[in-house]
């Protein structure tokens, strides 16, 4: 074991999902070992002191410098005295496969190699999370610790060494044992735990067509393996498969904007019965029917509103649902008709871990592409797919005919978000700073045909462990229902990245486009920021 100095780093803070930041910045001298080491420290404490006999999971989407990472982390891990690590062959672990690895195995916690959906390459993005004993995201008692070790750090360990990640088997660095493991078995068992397989295998046979697309991320073996060798789908039902360092040049984020490709296919004459794709780490899903999109928050409604009756493992039905603050209230209108709690939590999976760990929630989900439930800590690309799958197999219906079914029955959330990427963080500070100076004289405010009823800034406490989180997005309510959240991403690595979530509700107008529905709202927002004076935009980059 050596002991190598160094001296703390600045801006190892993680934000809504880890510590993103540009590769080369990664790829520089101590930048992951110093992060690396803080968080092993961290957990070493909360273990009393020792990590002998200490299982850890590490694995990563495949993307540009994941199979560097996973040998440094193994030499610091052997270096702290870690007991055991597995690895995901080839060093490839979607994001909620690790949270399925993590919980089945014991493991004290997992390190993922992730910036999810963003773009892979030496110039493009990297990432690294901790998730703890639960499987699921640290919560932000444990990233500030890390984080304030970043700040303190005088030296890290290392064994010297490398591990062959491709070769299946045992070997030892140090004292430390290094198990080189095949994720897809975990996760195929406990996805044929949840869902009927044979019933799935049936419909699939039946001549029903599907097309997976895996963005060229992390999930593809993980689909080929359950679609195909478990469902029997013919081999064209999943495409760009296989993991690619920067996922083909493209941004791997399944939305209509980055899955255009998918898109044009299920909107052809010759299109598939049921479109879906996954981002870079597998945690994010897109569900397309033929010429119909679901949009994430009419997804997370749908699931709640129909997996007691589809799906085994929610046959006792569900113990109450929960969606971040910006996803659109469709779910709350599910919770009240079953009788259950919806809980409303700021952004970011890792507020969605003590309801599920206290078992207050089953289904959860956000408006940027999230679903999952209590079988995992992580939102879950590839559940969300089989969702759907189950929900189509049990009623018999097209998807636009479930959505349609869907809103007759609770009426319609319209909804879109609208990003503005890369724009200066001075400027947006500045339009926040203004915005909440004002939001207690917005009300009788008109707006877009309507009148501003109220605004605050969320905050959040935590109902399971009183954890409070300040300032999660700005929020303003209309008169007539609608509502305007605005925040700045916490996962971007350039700049800021404004997010503007526009959501409109009709009881029995329901078949309206979605865009022509906002566009009037957006446009009187933005006009009330003087958005395009202060960032220089005159439209968002990417609307979801
Ligand atoms: C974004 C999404 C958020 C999601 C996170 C990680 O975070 O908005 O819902 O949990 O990515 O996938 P943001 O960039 O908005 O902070
Ligand atoms: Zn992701």
């Amino acid at each position: 074991m050596r002991v190598i100095s160094t001296a703390p780093i600045a801006g190892q803070k993680p934000g809504t999902s880890g510590l993103r930041k540009k590769t080369r910045t990664f790829m520089e001298q101590r930048y992951l070992e110093n992060f690396i080491q803080s968080t092993l420290d961290v957990v070493r404490e909360d273990c009393g002191g020792s990590l002998a006999g200490k299982r850890l999971v590490v694995g990563g989407d495949g993307r540009y410098f994941n199979r560097e990472a996973i040998q440094t982390i193994l030499q610091i891990a052997a270096g702290n005295g870690v007991g055991r690590v597995w690895i995901a062959q080839g060093g490839i672990l979607s994001t909620p496969a690790m949270s399925c690895v993590i919980r089945a195995r014991g493991a004290v916690g997992g390190i993922v190699l992730s910036a999810s959906h963003n773009p892979g390459g030496i110039d493009a993005d990297f990432g690294v999370k901790y998730n703890a004993s639960n499987g699921g995201p640290a919560p932000e008692e444990i990233t500030d610790r890390i984080y304030r070790r970043t700040t303190e750090i005088t030296e890290y360990r290392v064994v010297e060494g490398s591990v062959n990640i491709d070769q299946l088997g045992s070997s030892k660095l140090g004292d430390t044992e290094v198990v080189v493991f095949d994720p897809l078995d975990d996760y195929a068992a406990l996805m044929q735990q949840i869902f009927d397989f044979p019933k799935l295998r049936k419909f699939l046979a039946g001549g029903f067509r599907m097309c997976f697309d895996a963005m060229n991320g992390v999930t593809g073996p993980f689909a080929k393996h359950i679609f195909l060798d478990l469902l029997g789908a013919p081999a064209g039902s999943v495409i760009r498969a296989t993991p690619l360092e920067d996922f083909g040049g493209e941004h791997p984020d399944p939305n209509l904007t980055y899955a255009a490709e998918l898109v044009a296919k299920l909107a052809s004459d010759d299109a598939p019965d049921f479109g879906a794709a996954c981002d870079g780490d597998g945690d994010r899903n897109l569900i397309l029917g033929r010429k119909c999109f679901v949009s994430p928050g009419d997804s997370l409604a749908v699931i709640a509103e129909l997996a007691p009756a589809a799906i085994p493992a929610y046959h006792p039905g569900l113990a109450g649902v929960a969606r971040s603050m910006p996803t659109s209230m469709a779910a709350d209108r599910v919770a009240a008709s079953l009788g259950i709690p919806c809980f409303e939590t700021p952004t970011g999976w890792k507020f969605f871990g003590s309801l599920l760990d206290a078992g207050k929630i089953t289904i959860c989900g956000e408006e940027s592409f999230g679903t999952g439930s209590n079988h995992v800590r992580e939102k879950d690309g590839l559940w969300a797919v089989l969702a759907w799958l189950s929900i189509l197999a049990h009623t018999g219906k097209s998807v636009d005919q479930v959505l349609r079914d869907h809103w007759t029955k609770f009426g319609r959330s319209y909804y879109q978000r609208y990003d503005y990427e890369g724009v200066s963080a001075e400027g947006a500070n500045a339009m926040f700073a203004d915005l909440r100076g004002k939001l207690g004289s917005l009300a009788g405010t008109p707006l877009a045909g309507s009148k501003i009823s109220h605004a605050d800034d969320f905050s959040y406490t935590d109902p399971v462990n009183g954890a409070t989180a300040a300032n999660q997005g700005t929020r303003i309510f209309l008169e007539n229902g609608s509502r305007v959240i605005l925040r700045l991403s916490g996962t971007g690595t350039e700049g800021a990245t404004l997010r503007m979530y526009f959501e409109s509700y009709s009881k029995d107008d329901i078949a309206q486009d979605a865009e022509a529905k906002i566009r009037p709202l957006a446009a009187a927002v933005c006009a009330l920021l003087d958005l395009e004076a202060r960032l220089g935009r005159k439209a968002p980059d990417v609307i979801t």
